[in-house]
């Protein structure tokens, strides 16, 4: 782009900044279209691809315009979250609003390392308006990369709670254990390994009938570690489990917090956002009472990645376990700065996706979506239940809904299941992956993407079932 204040630069490109943006304007606007419906199957990688991939390190330039297509291609090319039959894993959205936010917050390069005037009051009323949507009354909250640093942060805090000065002194052979369910994300253990707890030192809690962590095995479980001089950290209740949606019970978890004077996180990266809509908030009754609690607006709140918030009752707790004083960050008159309560140091300004979505769609619009997910892992789950050749492992808690392929004369379904999870990502026409539960392999759907219509949730079925018949032998 020639620059058209005049002043010469190495970094120019050879097409006017508006003709750039023009196609950058519609390159966004074809990719949208396409998401408006699925595609009858995922383009496999093309020569022109395969040409562009054996390139060494371009030394002059190439035309702006045409590598802004190969750019487009490659995208075209890969596997896209916001595609109608994307069920896998947790995916998301890229809300178009949320993508223009991006792109404009990525022109400023904001930096909430510091204090950044109008973003940081932006961030601060996000996190006020996110902590409002899903009724924490929160004292204190920031944007992180999502629930992996949302999560260690929250266990650093409760850290530094439970072991004043360890974020010093270190553990020094200081016994210490963090409680949660055995179906919590393995972002908890990661934490609790980087903050030098140790992995063997989770406590994997047993579950009930309903995949929810039992409060008496977490009673037990900190009784006897106090008894062996093992020091409780925290208990991490799950607010929607990624293998099932279960929904930790929080009431009772925080009535075992408070009789023994543990620090409650809850992890909502995924469910949270289901405490919003009428239909499931009591699941998320004694929210309140955590000390932490992480929410991901990258999963459920259909936003592009990364964009996930920690939010705490206290600003005191990240404060004790961050703030710092460096030469090169004097606090001058400020008397805190983001990184005294961050994990992170350089941040991208993630707060504007969140603002401008609430501010262009308004709350409501987000609780709809979020029924609207709700209504189709019910509408599976039912579809599921009309089918010989389909079983649900469970009625879903939320909008996750593992359910497999059970043919007569299948001998190993797991293996068939883990195989038709393989076939139907190479078919194409939907994209669904394989969990394991309780040792067996089930195809995992999730409903967090408000493009999903109903009409997708039965092409699920349908290709399902026609795949998993043609690969039992059985046809269909
Ligand atoms: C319950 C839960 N916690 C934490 C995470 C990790 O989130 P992220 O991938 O944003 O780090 C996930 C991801 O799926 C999750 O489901």
């Amino acid at each position: 782009m020639t620059d058209e204040g005049g002043s010469f630069h190495p970094l120019r490109l050879d097409a006017p900044r508006e003709e750039v943006l023009a196609r950058a304007a519609g390159l966004i606007g074809d990719a949208w279209r396409s998401f408006d419906h699925a595609r009858p199957e995922e383009p496999p990688l093309d020569e022109r691809l395969g040409a562009l991939l054996g390139a060494a390190l371009p030394e002059r330039p190439s035309p702006a315009l045409e590598a802004l297509g190969d750019a487009a291609r490659i995208l075209d090319e890969s596997i896209a979250q916001p595609r109608p039959r994307y069920f896998a894993y947790i995916g998301s959205s890229g809300l178009e609003i949320g993508a223009v936010a991006d792109a404009l917050a990525a022109c400023y390069d904001v930096n909430l390392a510091v204090y950044a005037a109008a973003a940081t009051e932006i961030e601060t009323q996000a996190v006020r308006w996110l902590a409002e949507f899903v009724g924490y009354p929160a004292g204190f909250g920031e944007f992180t990369s999502g629930g992996t640093v949302s999560n260690t942060t929250a266990l650093a805090a409760a850290r530094e709670r439970a072991l004043p000065g360890t974020r010093l002194e270190g553990m020094g052979g200081i016994r210490a254990a963090v409680y949660c369910s055995q179906e919590a994300h393995y972002s908890v253990a990661r934490a609790v390994e980087v903050l030098g707890i140790g992995s063997r030192h989770l406590r994997a809690l047993p579950i009930d009938g309903q995949r929810r962590l039992r409060p008496e095995a977490v009673a037990g479980a900190i009784d006897r570690d106090r008894a062996d001089g093992i020091m409780p950290v925290a208990v991490v209740a799950t607010a929607g489990t990624t293998l099932t949606g279960a929904v930790d019970p929080i009431d009772s978890l925080a009535d075992v917090c408070a009789e023994r004077g543990v620090w409650l996180h809850v992890d909502g990266a995924y469910g949270l956002p289901a405490a919003a809509v009428p239909s499931r908030a009591h699941l998320f009754a004694g929210l309140e009472r955590a000390d932490s609690v992480s929410i991901d607006a990258h999963k459920w709140l259909y936003l592009p990645k990364a964009c996930g918030v920690v939010m705490v009752r206290h600003t005191r707790d990240l404060v004790s376990a961050f703030a710092h004083e460096q030469g090169y960050l004097p606090h001058q008159g400020r008397a805190l700065h983001a990184v005294d309560t961050t994990l992170e140091y350089s941040r991208p300004f993630r707060a504007l996706k969140v603002w401008l979505a609430f501010r262009a769609h308004g709350a409501a619009a987000f609780r709809e979506a979020i029924e609207r997910n709700l209504h189709q892992a019910e509408l599976l789950y039912q579809e599921v239940a009309r089918h010989d050749d389909l079983e649900a492992l469970a009625p879903p808690q939320l909008s996750t809904v593992p359910f497999r392929h059970v043919q007569a004369g299948v001998v190993d379904p797991s293996a068939h299941n883990a195989a038709l999870a393989d076939a139907l990502q190479a078919d194409g026409r939907v994209y669904v992956a394989a969990a394991e539960v309780d040792g067996a392999a089930y195809l995992r759907p999730c409903f967090v993407n408000y493009r999903t219509t109903d009409e997708d949730v039965l092409a699920l079925v349908d290709v399902v079932r026609e795949v998993g018949g043609r690969l039992a032998g059985g046809g269909r």
